[in-house]
């Protein structure tokens, strides 16, 4: 898919105000810092469409970035940043999940997941949550130029088969940097392949 116009639309605390449109939506999650926004930048080729900083935290609301005129990506606040007082993070936390559960425009959620880590229980947690309330969602590994290919794509194979040992299937999965702009073709074609089917 070719992108030929990204731009800021509005920034929410709720899911019953964001955008009223019927449009596809993909939104992207993952914990704080894991590289959301600057995959979002890296994706419409933009520097500072999403806001980035190497500060956890940064994102705090539900972004609604139109692309192409026709399609939604939405940059949501990283989950599980422990120095954000408790309620703060309930807070955050209940605007995330109410956007995930009631978002019926959300054609897919992508969870981003640093590829230097083993899996954490925030993720694999998050992960099981999506599953029992059936919300559709793919993986994406991030920092992919951190630790050189050969060491990144080893750790995302051991991720996997560890995610095998409760999974029955994996869902799709992505290797990205937004550095190197590893797998920007195959999340756009993955994107432009769920835009032609019709929004429930
Ligand atoms: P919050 O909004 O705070 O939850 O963070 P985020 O997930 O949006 O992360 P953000 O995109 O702001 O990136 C966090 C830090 O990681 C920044 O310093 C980025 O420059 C860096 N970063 C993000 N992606 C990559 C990548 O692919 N490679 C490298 N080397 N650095 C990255
Ligand atoms: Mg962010």
């Amino acid at each position: 898919m070719i992108i030929n116009s990204s731009r800021f639309i509005v920034s929410n605390q709720s899911v019953g105000k964001c955008p009223s449109e019927q449009r596809h939506e993909y939104a992207f999650i993952g914990r704080s810092n894991v590289g959301k926004s600057s995959l979002i930048n890296m994706l419409v080729n933009s520097k500072n469409l999403a806001k980035t900083s190497s500060t956890p935290g940064k994102t705090m609301l539900i972004n609604h970035f139109l692309i192409n005129d026709d399609w939604y990506i939405v940059d949501l606040p990283g989950y599980g940043f422990a120095l954000r007082g408790k309620d703060q993070r309930g807070q955050l936390e209940q605007m995330i999940k109410g956007y995930i559960l009631n978002r019926r425009q959300m054609t897919n959620l992508f969870v981003l997941i640093d590829s230097r880590h083993k899996p954490m229980k925030i993720d694999l947690d998050f992960f099981n949550w999506l599953g029992e309330n059936e919300v559709p969602f793919s993986i994406v590994f991030t920092k992919l130029d951190k630790m050189g290919p050969q060491a990144g794509k080893r750790n995302v194979k051991e991720y996997c088969k560890i995610l095998l040992e409760t999974w029955e299937e994996l869902p799709p999965i992505f290797l990205t940097s937004s550095e190197t702009r590893l797998g920007r073709d195959e999340l756009l074609d993955y994107i432009g392949q769920l835009n032609d089917l019709p929004l429930e």
